[in-house]
């Protein structure tokens, strides 16, 4: 079984669908084996993307992602990683398919509503992030 992270955003968490977006999470074959419910510190936030430091873009997103309330949910299912990105659909919710997530909830390609692991590895260090494994369900 392969993990993903997921992050429902302080945009989404505002909007107050977060109840959509983990129905979608059942209704698409994920098993949650994590969730909570935080609100980042910049500094964790820095940490967590770190790898966009040198983005022009980094600030506002550390700055979005500390604006309030977030929810980090760590999703098991056999292809998680591909899957989970299927179903959020693109950065942009301009580009994003009809019947993703970012297409029916984001507000734009910052505000976006959730976040996806991109890649099998980095599933697994980002869930580690959030949630040491004596914690997993
Ligand atoms: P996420 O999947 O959480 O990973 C990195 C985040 O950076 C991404 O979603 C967006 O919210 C944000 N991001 C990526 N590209 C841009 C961009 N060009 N402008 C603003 N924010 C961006």
């Amino acid at each position: 079984m392969e993990r993903t992270l997921c992050i429902i955003k302080p945009d989404a968490v505002k909007k107050n669908v977060q109840g959509n977006i983990i129905r979608m999470i059942s209704e698409n074959g994920f098993r949650i084996i994590g969730m909570r419910l935080i609100k980042l510190t910049s500094e964790q936030a820095g940490k967590f993307y770190a790898i966009h430091k040198e983005r022009p873009f980094f600030k506002d997103l550390v700055e979005f992602m500390t604006s309030g309330a977030c929810i980090p949910i760590a999703l098991e299912r056999e292809n998680a990683v591909a899957e989970w990105r299927k179903l959020i659909g693109a950065t942009d919710p301009a580009e994003a398919e009809e019947g993703t997530i970012r297409k029916l909830f984001a507000n734009s390609k910052s505000e976006n509503a959730v976040h996806g692991s991109d890649s099998v590895e980095n599933g697994k260090i980002e869930v580690g992030f959030f949630f040491p494994e004596s914690e997993i369900i």
